[in-house]
């Protein structure tokens, strides 16, 4: 671990609450004893990792209010005795499996805990000690009259990496499109540091993989908020009705970036219960959420409805189950009708959901019969419609398309009654994985959209609708990186070298499956000039795990860092566990601070879920 990074943050954060432990108990006469860490660390690279925090930090003072008080003599690896199950003082611990990787049972200075679980290593609380006046229910202790403990939970604090400013070089995007993020390579922070090392928010790529592991999910807050805000104002621009975007989470959902699309105003999709209570959890207000999907179930579509999102409509299964979930709500159930628009577009066939063979949405010619049944039932409100073509698509004309033949529905709705106010036009802005492509930007396609919905509104005499749009991989992808060590090197003359990363296709498994092309450099050679053809293979037990073909990079080796960009869409949110290989981590930089927002899989939290039926248990 690097001496240098120890973080300013972290121990705010920690003395934080302290802080608030502290006045609570204060205010009931009792003052704070002392504080230290208590949690379990798994696996070898776990416990290494720790104890080289421990190194640097057990000599380093306590800082206030801790005050000097040090649990016990410091620092203390209670290792655990696999066969109990129990730890140091009877606290419970997860059991590790026959075989695993030793486990260790520890407490520590508090100062020194967030570094261990910077890493995502390690699980546990803060215990602070408390003495004071009686107290029911109180532990006595020889010396005070009583001494209890509280047990706070740590999240894993932010992690400074770099306050330094960094060199504002580009290393071969020229031209930068700082409106329209979908339209660049690289993230909008990326520059080069002093020593010419790749860094994203100030933060250099090499130092996060060598605190946080690798492979790494990393994602710019700054490119995702500019994309958020460039959606925001083009539709403010182009749009003379109410707008709003919804963030199509299927491309990356989490807690972290649903409170940042939820700050910048924006609302959601999501198509699952996971999605859905992802999205309301990390504070998406429900009357932002839209609920998608072409098989929900009665459980998912309950969660929907009693929460108040709008639930869009794919099929008569959903209409037929919401009238049995009907009676049991407070009120008619929001609903938006989702129906196939018939519209090609080019992109992977796997991709497109326009067009008339498609499992999504009501086909056109079931509409109207969808209208005269929905007219007839009191426990739903009809108030929006929603195609949406595809992803991944540079084309502006299928879109334009789109507006006349929703605003024909829309025109028949209202025509039968329903109180249609939305008009839900989908996602599908493509972004540019490689220099070749050439997407619209951001404002363009919301002209467009906009401009076209405006259009098709006046000629058919109708009261604008609110305008709503679900982008997923332009507001997310080029926010993304993927860190990866490179390992192995095959050299096969006159053919192919292939260099082996520590991820692939579990962690990213579009090339496998649309034979996506990325652009990937060496984190701290950027501009190195790229004289060998390499194919970047994954470590899966499967040929097809390339994740870049025949590219060109400068010579790399054992332990070189690489950085595959524009990952931040359909990467994490399409991973996989193949192999048994645990999903990497995910850090989310700002301003030279790096926030863990996804741990690192452990190879037994892979366990967690097998059963083991005692008949096939081996004896002895
Ligand atoms: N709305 C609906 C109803 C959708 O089905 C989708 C994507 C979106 C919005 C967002 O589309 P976007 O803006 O991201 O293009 N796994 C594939 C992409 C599948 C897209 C599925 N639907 C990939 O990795 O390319």
């Amino acid at each position: 671990m690097d001496q240098g990074i120890v973080s300013v943050a972290v121990v705010t954060a920690t003395q934080a609450r302290i802080l608030e432990a502290q006045a609570a108990v204060e205010g009931d006469g009792g003052a704070v004893a002392g504080c230290y860490f208590q949690g379990g660390v798994r696996g070898p690279l776990g416990l290494s990792m720790v104890q080289q925090c421990l190194q640097h930090l057990a000599a380093q003072p306590l800082p206030p209010p801790l005050g000097g008080h040090r649990h016990q003599g410091d620092v203390q690896f209670i290792h655990h005795q696999p066969a109990t199950g129990h730890g140091h003082q009877g606290v419970p611990v997860p059991q590790p499996h026959p075989g695993a990787p030793r486990f260790c049972q520890l407490a520590l200075p508090l100062a020194a805990a967030p570094e261990a679980l910077q890493a995502g290593l390690v699980e546990g609380q803060a215990v602070v000690q408390v003495c004071g006046g009686e107290r029911a229910g109180a532990q006595h202790h020889r010396d005070v009259p009583y001494i209890h403990r509280l047990f706070i939970p740590i999240a894993a604090p932010a992690m400074v990496i770099s306050r330094e400013p960094v060199a504002l070089a580009q290393p071969f995007e020229a031209d930068r499109d700082a409106l329209s993020p979908n339209r660049n390579l690289t993230p909008l922070t990326t520059a080069l540091d002093s020593e010419g090392r790749l860094t994203v928010a100030g933060c250099a790529l090499s130092d996060l993989a060598l605190t946080y592991g690798t492979p790494l999910y990393v994602l710019d807050e700054a490119t995702l908020r500019g994309t958020c805000s460039a959606y925001r104002e083009a539709l403010a621009k182009h749009y003379p009705g109410e707008a709003l975007a919804l963030y199509a989470s299927k491309a990356n959902s989490s807690l972290a970036i649903t409170a940042l699309v939820a700050a910048e105003g924006l609302g959601l999709d999501a198509v699952s219960a996971g999605e859905l209570l992802t999205a309301l959890e990390g504070g998406m207000p429900a009357e932002r959420i839209v609920f998608h999907g072409n098989n929900k179930s009665r459980e998912e579509l309950a969660l929907a409805a009693e929460r108040g999102v709008t639930v869009v409509a794919d099929n008569w299964r959903d209409l037929e189950l919401l009238a049995e979930l009907a009676p049991g709500l407070a009120g008619p159930v929001q609903l938006m009708l989702r129906f196939t628009p018939g519209i090609e577009c080019h992109t992977h066939e796997y991709i497109r959901t326009g067009h008339l063979d498609s499992k999504f949405g009501f086909d056109p010619d079931q509409l109207e019969g969808v209208l005269k049944h929905l007219a007839g039932c009191p426990w739903a409100r009809l108030t929006g419609l929603h195609a949406h073509i595809g992803s991944q698509i540079f084309e502006l004309q299928p879109h334009r398309d789109l507006a006349g033949v929703m605003a024909d529905a829309l025109a028949l709705a209202r025509s039968m009654g329903h109180p249609v106010v939305d008009l839900n036009v989908g996602g599908g802005l493509g972004i540019r994985y490689v220099a070749s492509d050439d997407p619209p930007s951001i404002d363009g396609w919301v002209s467009t959209v906009a401009g076209a919905v405006v259009v098709a509104c006046q000629e058919r005499g109708l009261v604008l609708p609110r305008l709503l749009c679900e982008p997923g991989r332009s507001l997310v992808a080029t926010a993304g990186v993927t860190v990866y060590a490179i390992g192995s090197r095959k050299d096969i003359p006159g053919l192919r070298t292939y260099l082996s990363v520590d991820g692939g296709m579990s962690d990213n498994p579009r090339p496998i499956t649309y034979q996506s092309q990325y652009t990937a450099l060496l984190a701290d050679r950027p501009t190195a000039e790229a004289t060998e053809t390499v194919t970047v293979a994954g470590k899966h037990c499967e040929s097809g795990d390339v994740l870049l073909k025949d590219v060109a990079l400068p010579p790399a080796s054992s332990g070189d860092v690489l950085a595959v960009f524009a990952t931040g869409a359909y990467n994490v949110s399409m991973s996989s566990n193949y192999n048994r290989i645990p999903r990497p981590a995910a850090v989310l930089v700002h301003d030279g601070v790096a926030d863990l927002v996804q741990r690192r899989e452990q190879p037994e939290d892979l366990l967690r879920y097998d059963v083991l039926p005692a008949r096939l248990r081996s004896v002895g």
